[in-house]
């Protein structure tokens, strides 16, 4: 086991965690489920809203920290499909977080090559949200570092039907042959495609739940919950879902 040790200084809040990390067995492919901005804003007295502001300011710093440990692949579920049965107040606030979020934080992102990516359907999203995130998609698509994916107004059943309805258009154009279908191919018809399956799934805010997030590629993820508000989860709580996940035996099934 190569400890982290030698690479931390007192760089990040965490670093004393980070440094006890075995840098031979980072997740490649971490999965945040960012929950419980509004109850974090409720008990303090402010509006939902507010919590979705300090959720957003905390996406930066977990990003960092991820990069710091060599995590390949970070994706942060930002909005899920079932997100629109929300106020509209509320849809609209968070369709204009990435607005701030970009033009504040690009150029540090863009100093530590990360690349930016998002996982979901865009077609249905403002035009401004959506010119704001395809602008760092675009400023970043030739950084080689971390990938910054957001999954947003992403729903993982609409994902697997959309799947299947292609699937069952090639196999009827006779691109592909029923028989041939397996887990690789499954794959490729998926929004995540080509990213490798979560390793380590986070989810924040105490609900033991999945939310319809990755159904498929979660199949083997190792899943940690924290009763932790996304806006309080600090690199420090970061670094021990990664140990917790160190201490993990992944079988897939065999011994
Ligand atoms: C997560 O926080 C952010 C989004 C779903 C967009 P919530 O807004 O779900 O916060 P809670 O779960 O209601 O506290
Ligand atoms: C999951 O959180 C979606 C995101 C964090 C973007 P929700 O708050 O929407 O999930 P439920 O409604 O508690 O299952
Ligand atoms: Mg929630």
């Amino acid at each position: 086991m190569k400890p982290f040790k030698k690479w931390f200084g007192s760089k990040t809040e965490g670093a004393e965690i980070a440094a006890q990390l075995s840098s031979d067995n980072v997740p490649n492919h971490v999965a945040v489920i960012m929950d419980g901005n509004g109850r974090w804003a409720q008990k303090r007295g402010l509006p939902r809203v507010a919590g979705h502001h300090s959720g957003m300011k905390n996406v930066k710093k977990i990003t960092m920290a991820a990069n710091d440990i060599g995590v390949q692949v970070l994706t942060m579920y930002a909005f899920s499909t079932e997100n629109w049965k929300r106020p509209k107040e509320e849809v609209e606030y968070l369709m204009k977080l990435p607005l701030e979020f970009f033009p504040k934080e690009i150029e540090e992102l863009i100093a530590n090559n990360v690349q930016i990516r998002m996982t979901g359907w865009k077609e249905s999203l403002p035009d401004y949200t959506l010119k704001a995130i395809q602008d760092a998609i675009d400023q970043t698509k030739h950084n080689t570092g971390l990938i910054l994916n957001f999954a947003l107004n992403y729903g993982s059943r609409k994902e697997m039907l959309s799947g299947i309805q292609q699937l069952v258009r090639d196999a009827k154009d006779q691109k592909i042959n029923p028989e041939d279908i397996d887990d690789a191919m499954f794959s490729k018809y998926l929004l995540t495609d080509p990213l490798p399956d979560p390793d380590l799934l986070i989810r924040t805010s105490g609900e033991l739940r999945i939310s319809n997030f990755m159904l498929w590629q979660l199949a083997y993820s190792e899943l940690y919950f924290t009763e932790l508000c996304w806006p309080e989860f600090t690199e420090a709580h970061f670094y021990e879902a990664v140990k917790e996940y160190q201490r993990r035996a992944r079988r897939y099934g065999g011994l």
